[in-house]
Parts: C-alpha cells; sequence; structure tokens
C-alpha cells in the first residue's frame, strides 16, 4: 500500500521505502561484522516480535549473508491503543530452545523500552550464549527504561507512527513507508 492509498489519514512520511531499504543494508553489514567475530558454527537465531516486526524481519533476514533461524514471539503489552504498560504477557513462545545460542531479537520500535527490557530479560533467562537487539525505530524522548540496543535503524520523534509493519488497530501495516498518524484518527 502506497501513501497516496491513505493520504486522508497520514501528517507525514518520516522514512520512505527506499531509505528504509538503505538503512537495513547497512544493519545488515553491521549484524555479520559483529556475528563474525562471535559465530561458533551454528546459524543466528532471529527472534521477530509479532506482528510489528514481520516487514523488519523478512527484509532483514533476505538482506543478512549468514545462516540464520527465525523464530517468532507474540507478547502482549497491557495499555492505551497507543501507549504501553510494561506488563507483558506470552501470547506465543518461541519454538526454539535458547541454551546456548546466539540470538538477535528483531523489533520494529523501542517506544518506552517496557516490552524491550522484559523481552532481553525473558529471552536472558533461558540460558542463551548471547541476546543482542535491533530495532528499525527508536523514540529517544519516550524512554522510561534503559535497554541496551546494539542495532538500530533511526532515532525518530515521539509521534504515533504506522506502516512497514506498524499499525494503529491493525491497520495501516502493509503501507511501505514509516508515516506519522494523523491526529484526527485517533482523536
Ligand atoms: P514500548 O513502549 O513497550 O512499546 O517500548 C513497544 C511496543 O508498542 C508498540 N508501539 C507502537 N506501535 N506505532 C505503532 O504502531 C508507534 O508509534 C508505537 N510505539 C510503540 C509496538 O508494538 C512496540 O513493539
Ligand atoms: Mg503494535
Amino acid at each position: 500500500m502506497e501513501i497516496s492509498d491513505v493520504a486522508g489519514d497520514i501528517e507525514s512520511v518520516l522514512l520512505t521505502e527506499e531509505r528504509i531499504r538503505e538503512r537495513i543494508a547497512e544493519l545488515c553489514r553491521e549484524i555479520e561484522a559483529e556475528d563474525a567475530a562471535t559465530t561458533d558454527g551454528t546459524p543466528l537465531l532471529l527472534v521477530g516480535v509479532l506482528k510489528g516486526a514481520v516487514m523488519v524481519m523478512a527484509d532483514l533476514a533476505r538482506e543478512l549473508r549468514i545462516p540464520v533461524q527465525m523464530d517468532w514471539m507474540a507478547v502482549s503489552s497491557y495499555g492505551s491503543s497507543t501507549q504501553s504498560s510494561g506488563v507483558v504477557r506470552i501470547l506465543k513462545d518461541l519454538d526454539a530452545e535458547l541454551a546456548g545460542r546466539r540470538v538477535l531479537i528483531v523489533e520494529d520500535i523501542l517506544d518506552s523500552g517496557l516490552t524491550l527490557s522484559w523481552l532481553v530479560e525473558n529471552l536472558r533467562s533461558r540460558g542463551p550464549a548471547s541476546v543482542r537487539v535491533c530495532t528499525l525505530l527508536r523514540k529517544p524522548e519516550a524512554v522510561k527504561i534503559r535497554v541496551d540496543v546494539q542495532h538500530c535503524g533511526f532515532d525518530i520523534p515521539n509521534e504515533f507512527v504506522i506502516g512497514y509493519g506498524l499499525d494503529y488497530a491493525e491497520r495501516y501495516r502493509n503501507l511501505r513507508d514509516v508515516a506519522v498518524l494523523a491526529p484526527h484518527v485517533y482523536a
């Protein structure tokens, strides 16, 4: 879906499809270099957080020139539709065992940090060799809890964004760009 298909719902385009593609390629070079230094011959385990990370995961995994496995977790953080509370519940757990594995969490966005900090601790408790984090987007002004992020695509303003996997009420995930949602949509 293109911006023009939902033009009335969009305040502004933040990141174009092209800009996202370029940045993901850069992130992949970082991830490959990091992995080359730590690899033990087994594939890197990419853990995608459903549903927002599906697009990042699909593009990142295909751009990476190292063996990977993909697994998925679905979590819900209680709160309003545009703000999370930090109380996290697992809706779908991983299929993979993490013992001894090199894990890279793949996220769409780090907002308050509450969801991701919970997730990092949860995965760490399963005995992996390492847990690292790659997030496409981060809102520095919204952070409530510090999360170590090894790979970040873009720091963005503290506005609700949609597209490229990110939704409002399950809509706009298939938008190719990342855009700021017009306030009239959720007001
Ligand atoms: P926290 O605040 O826990 O947020 O870091 C994590 C989850 O909240 C969702 N989120 C957003 N979703 N536009 C969205 O479509 C946004 O601007 C936004 N901010 C947070 C997202 O699922 C993320 O994983
Ligand atoms: Mg969401």
